[in-house]
């Protein structure tokens, strides 16, 4: 028979950290349901000690789901648990994770401490958690760069203590994957009661090995994995989902199977890439937009005489379907309903019929709708509350012309005008918006995307905004790219200005 690896999803948590991804609680508990609809044995829900909008998350979170352990994470601090455990009041089924640096690096530049100090700290933290929760998992942070024979110690301590799943971070993803798996493999061999707990792999993509280091782990012996949708999460990010799944799905030879319901990977990595305004690289195995694409003539050929020439998953499989029904202006609310139900979203009739309407005038612009811009549409009121709008945008440019742009933005229900010049129609109106709210804020980064083929796709935009040393991330959709610009801009501007909004709202010049 089959082992059976555990998926730790950690996409709300590791993956949540990144700048410019953060979500709401109404967003995560989207998340964490689709999650448990994918069929994932462990949500990482949040660090409630981190902050009340982590801790708020992980009680609804646990109100939300049913089935999937939700699971805390903590530092090896008595107050960090303690916390967890209150958010984790609600779970069915409920698990803390803590852990402390065991590298080197750790041990002297982060605890100032001795690897004798940081056992005791850990088997401690363990032996408190274990009074509020049966169910702990110990990190042992930087572990790719701890050596194996302390690292055993630590592992062995914390199994005796209680711990029931022990986390083998790659924090920085140094190792090699033959070094992981050794790493597995000598904890396996070497720590006694090794069978009373299970071994987590928890990778990070730093030098692009986070898989191959998460698979090295599970044929070393690991038996759950830790990963997140899309790959997202700190820096690199961290083991994609849909790679492990996918990987463990093609090669049965490895006799390793998991409760992940491939056929919902796809909509689910749409919703969080769409939730999480973080676009997945065109060529980003599994879910990227050409994962599936043919276009040399040899392949195309090739699969059209027979798939498997050069296809080794059958895009079905990860729940990518063809012959799903276009949505044009000619469709009706059922089928808006039924596309959004396939990529997880359930929508109150009052939501749907507002969506509706704004799919409609999409529609009038743009021949096919596809899932990015119905997850657009239906996320849309995100924005539409926000305190400063754009009211218009008007803009001239083109060859031998000088660009210029005038705005009107509605702030707290007031209208301000401005109009200027640029070097081109983007910057032309940003100035003409600076104008209006006086604030230095520089732009960092600038990305436009056009996310499927035809003049008359969305333009999507995220921009990163500097003001005062701290980063704010923006993003709009727009079929007018200069618009999705300026949307962006003002998204950003709304992030920071709930900050600010004691001092009266900006003036107009
Ligand atoms: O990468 C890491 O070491 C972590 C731990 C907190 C589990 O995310
Ligand atoms: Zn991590």
């Amino acid at each position: 028979m089959a082992d059976r690896l555990f998926i730790f999803d950690t996409t709300l948590r590791d993956g949540e950290q990144v700048p410019g991804c953060q979500l709401n609680t109404i967003e995560k508990i989207q998340v964490a349901k689709a999650l448990e609809n994918l069929g994932v044995d462990v949500i990482e829900a949040g660090f409630p000690v981190s902050s009340p909008g982590d801790f708020n998350s992980v009680v609804e979170i646990s109100k939300a789901v049913t089935w999937p352990t939700i699971c805390a994470l903590t530092r090896s601090v008595e107050n960090d648990i303690k916390v967890a455990a209150e958010a984790l009041q609600y779970a069915k089924n409920k698990r803390i994770h803590t852990g402390i640096g065991t590298s080197p690096a750790h041990i002297k530049y982060k605890f100032n401490s001795t690897q004798d100090e940081i056992v005791e700290r850990a088997v401690a933290a363990v032996k408190y958690a274990k009074k509020f929760v049966e169910d702990i998992e110990f990190y042992c942070e930087d572990a790719g760069r701890t050596d194996n024979e302390y690292l055993a110690r630590v592992v062995e301590a914390v199994i005796k203590a209680g711990a029931t799943v022990v986390n083998i971070p790659d924090t920085t993803g140094y190792c090699l994957p033959a070094e992981y798996g050794e790493k597995i493999k000598f904890l396996m061999e070497n720590v006694k009661g090794i069978h009373n707990a299970i071994l987590s792999t928890h990778c990070h993509n730093d030098l692009g090995m986070a898989t191959a280091n998460t698979m090295a782990g599970i044929i070393n012996g690991a038996r759950q994995a830790e990963v997140t949708l899309n790959g997202i999460g700190e820096r690199a990010g961290n083991t994609a989902l849909e790679e492990v799944a996918m990987i463990l799905k093609s090669h049965k030879e490895l006799s390793i199977d998991t409760n992940i319901n491939t056929k919902q990977i796809y909509p689910v990595s749409r919703m969080v890439s769409s939730l999480m305004n973080m676009p997945v690289q065109a060529n980003k195995a599994i879910v990227g937009r050409n994962a599936f694409a043919h276009s040399s003539g040899i392949h195309q050929d090739g699969v059209l005489k027979n798939r498997e020439s050069y296809e080794i998953i059958d895009p079905q499989d990860v729940g990518i379907d063809d012959n799903t029904i276009a949505l044009t202006a000619r469709s009706g609310r059922a089928a808006l309903k039924h596309r959004l139900n396939i990529l997880g979203v359930e929508l109150p009739q009052e939501k749907l019929d507002s969506v509706y309407e704004e799919f409609l005038k999409l529609a009038d612009r743009k021949k096919d709708i596809n899932d990015d811009d119905v997850l657009m549409l239906a996320g849309k009121d995100r924005t539409d509350s926000q305190r400063i709008r754009l009211e218009y945008l008007q803009v001239t440019s083109g060859i031998g012309l000088q660009p210029v742009a005038s705005v009107c933005l509605n702030i707290a229900g007031e209208k301000f005008e401005a109009a200027s010049s640029g070097n081109g129609p983007v910057d032309a109106a940003i100035k003409a918006v600076k104008q209006i709210i006086h604030r230095q804020m520089t732009i960092q980064e600038f990305l436009i995307q056009a996310i499927n083929k035809g003049s008359d796709d969305m333009g999507k935009v995220h921009m990163q905004v500097e003001h005062n040393g701290t980063n704010y991330y923006g993003f709009a959709a727009n079929t007018d790219i200069i618009a999705a610009s300026v949307e962006a801009y003002i998204d950003a501007i709304n992030k920071l200005a709930p900050a600010t909004a004691s001092t009266s709202h900006p003036a107009p010049q």
